[in-house]
């Protein structure tokens, strides 16, 4: 008896691959070479710029984890021409339109009043669109700000700030309705003198991403937060038993009593808000929340 095995009569079919009509290809084609004069361009722009005597060198955080290529995070260096009056968001601009469109950075109003870009910049936080290049020591290192998760190239996710913000109840909260005919809720000058500064804050993060109490503690409000709750708390048109609610957040566990007192807050606030100041004066209003005489 032949063990031999039958053969196979048929080949399995082979898939059938669509084919690229000519057009496709024409057009394919075309883009290579759009690409092709495109990175020649850059290139050429690169090497102006680098041989121009005015040109300014910056080191730029490049990551992108949904790109393989891009995972791994690196340092690119970009050669921009120095103008007068420029600072690191103009900078950073002229880097990704003129060499690298995938340059990935926040900003919006370009006038340290939106709070969206702030970086850190030679080892230190700072809005992009408010330090001058011509201020800073070369090459710039600019990278995205510390202790937050890195989202992609300039940008952190700022889920947690918010978070902690929004902890502190940041509106205003009243019981008594102005008096007389009067819709406003007005405030004394001295009140207004008195809360002034801490109403500046535009939640640009950069406090926090300073702070070493907020790096090792995740929970801990930190000074913006804080900075918050003082601006509401110290406004005499509040009832006294919002503030009494507003101090019992802040006196939590990781509340005010976290603060070591390190200014490194303040140093940064681009809005020269004294933070460190107003940590301690709510930690004076907690002690005498607390005493009790008998
Ligand atoms: S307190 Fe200053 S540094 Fe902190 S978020 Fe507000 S503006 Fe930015
Ligand atoms: S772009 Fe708005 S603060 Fe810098």
């Amino acid at each position: 008896m032949s063990t031999q095995l039958p053969e196979t009569e048929t080949q399995e079919a082979e898939p059938e691959t669509e084919q690229p009509s000519k057009g496709d290809e024409r057009r394919a084609k075309r883009r290579r070479r759009a690409a092709e004069r495109e990175r020649e361009r850059q290139a050429e722009e690169a090497e102006r710029a680098r041989e121009a005597e005015d040109t300014v060198q910056l080191k730029v955080f490049r990551y992108d984890p949904e790109v393989p290529e891009k995972e791994k995070p690196r340092f690119d260096e970009f050669h921009v021409p120095f103008t007068k009056g420029m600072t690191v968001l103009d900078a950073l601009m002229y880097a990704r339109d003129t060499y690298d469109s995938s340059l990935t950075f926040r900003h919006s109003c370009r006038q340290a009043i939106c709070g969206s870009d702030a970086l850190f910049v030679n080892g230190r936080q700072r809005l992009g669109c408010k330090t001058q290049i011509a201020e800073l020591e070369e090459p710039i290192r600019v990278e995205p700000l510390p202790h937050q998760e890195v989202v992609k190239d300039l940008v952190v996710d700022m889920e947690h700030f918010y978070d902690q913000m929004e902890a502190v109840e940041p509106y205003f909260q009243t019981n008594s309705l102005p008096e007389g005919e009067l819709d406003e809720q007005r405030q004394t000058r001295e009140n207004r003198e008195k809360v002034k500064m801490s109403t500046r804050c535009i939640w640009c993060g950069a406090c926090m991403s300073s702070c070493n109490i907020a790096a090792g503690d995740n929970q801990y409000l930190g000074p913006a937060a804080i900075n918050k709750a003082y601006r509401f708390a110290m406004d005499e048109r509040e009832g006294e038993d919002i503030k009494q609610q507003r101090l019992e957040i802040i006196e939590q566990e990781h509340g005010v009593w976290r603060c070591q007192t390190q200014f490194s807050c303040t140093e940064v606030c681009p809005k020269d808000i004294p933070l460190t100041e107003h940590i301690q004066e709510l930690k004076r209003e907690a002690v005498k929340n607390n005493l009790k005489f008998w």
